[in-house]
């Protein structure tokens, strides 16, 4: 019987279990994308503490791809070397380290979550003086600003969409340089592709616009760059939001994402992460213990991929349950390893029938701890 602590084999690396650190952007690097001691330490820590797989934070791949001008990225070989260590640590203890791929499109120069998260104007600054820059969206007319005013954009063209695909390559290449295991590419939360993907914001009347072909020509070309240069060893995960949460208009919504799905598996995607929602303000998000599990269902039923479920996970018995009645493949846990960084050993601890099992699962170095 497969269960939460059982192994996950992805081509040819293996989590150790089937709990990973849900991607979660932590907004604390200077302005240059680099990591400082807060990443080492904030990934480290869930390493330390049983997590299978250690997703970063979403890491830009490009500087305008940012949330905020202190988010994390990879666009540069000195971002690669200053990963390095960190996922070295978390290979040294047995687990494996993932990188998100991120664009952020219309929603990027913003201020900080805890300074309001508001636009930040290209001639403006956010309250630690960094300046704010153009951002870029498929169709700047059908933006829904969240909050705040309007950003300034400007509309994708070629060269913007051909300079997309370059930049999520490149970052796949320096990823693997800095010694990721994983490239998750983020096309949910109404990102730059998560934008592309939904008729709600793309009003496009081009090769990129339109019909399903056309909205998911970016996250299929994207996909395709990064498989290009990730070994054929080593998986690739795509994080989708399942529905926009926007029934009572045309929108993104659970079928086009099974669509989407089966056409990831044939370009070489190991694994759908399956959230939802991030596009429009009045989208109706259910929340609430597993809200988002229905979703990655679908999917797994549906398309021939392995699904990694996420949203209001917060128990180690209610993870289990998830793998063991093959409702996912894996169980993403973003805010409780916030509050439990040890989620992983408590997991253990909680699942394991024999106590020496779980203790087997702690860092040597705490082992003295793992039973009373
Ligand atoms: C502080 C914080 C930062 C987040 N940043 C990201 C991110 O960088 N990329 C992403 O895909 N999701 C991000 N999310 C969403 C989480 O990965 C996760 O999908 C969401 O919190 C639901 O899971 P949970 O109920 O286990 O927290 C973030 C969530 C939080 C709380």
């Amino acid at each position: 019987m497969t269960d939460l602590l059982s192994s996950l084999p992805l081509r040819d690396v293996e989590s150790p279990n089937r709990i990973a650190v849900s991607p979660m952007c932590q907004y604390s690097c200077a302005t240059d994308g680099l990591p400082t001691e807060w990443h080492r330490v904030h990934l480290g820590s869930r390493a330390v503490g049983g997590a299978g797989i250690v997703m970063t934070e979403a890491t830009a791949v490009d500087p305008v791809g940012r949330i905020t001008p202190h988010d994390l990225g990879i666009w540069s070989d000195e971002h690669a070397a200053a990963l390095e260590p960190t996922t070295e640590f978390v290979r040294d203890l047995g687990g494996v380290p993932g990188i998100q791929l991120a664009h952020a499109g219309h929603k990027a120069s913003k201020t900080r979550p805890w300074d309001g998260n508001v636009p930040i104007a290209p001639d403006g600054t956010d309250p630690t003086g960094a300046s704010g820059w153009e951002v870029l969206s498929p169709s700047p007319d059908a933006y829904p600003p969240f909050d705040g005013d309007r950003p300034a954009m400007r509309k994708a063209d070629q060269d913007d969409i051909e300079g997309v695909i370059d930049a999520y390559r490149a970052a796949a290449e320096r990823s693997l340089e800095a010694g990721f295991e994983i490239a998750e590419v983020h096309a949910a939360h109404g990102y730059l592709l998560h934008e592309f993907l939904s008729p709600v914001t793309n009003h496009r009347e081009d090769d990129y616009g339109g019909s399903f072909e056309n909205r998911t020509r970016l996250v299929r070309e994207v996909v395709a760059a990064v498989r290009e240069v990730w070994p054929d060893e080593k998986p690739v995960f795509v994080r989708i939001s399942g529905t926009d949460w926007l029934d009572d208009r045309e929108s993104w919504d659970i079928e086009q994402s099974v669509r989407l799905a089966d056409a990831l598996a044939e370009l070489g995607v190991d694994l759908v992460d399956v959230s939802s929602g991030g596009l429009h303000p009045e989208q109706a998000v259910p929340g609430g213990p597993n809200f988002q599990v229905p979703l990655a269902e679908q999917v797994r039923a549906g398309a021939d991929i392995a699904v990694g479920a996420v949203g209001g996970i917060t128990e180690p018995e209610q993870a289990d349950a998830l793998v063991r009645n093959n409702r996912a493949d894996l169980v993403l846990v973003g805010r409780e390893f916030l509050r439990d960084p040890y989620f992983g050993l408590r997991a253990a601890g909680d699942l394991e029938r024999d106590p020496k099992d779980a203790a087997k699962q702690w860092p040597v170095q705490y082992r003295r701890a793992a039973q009373r």
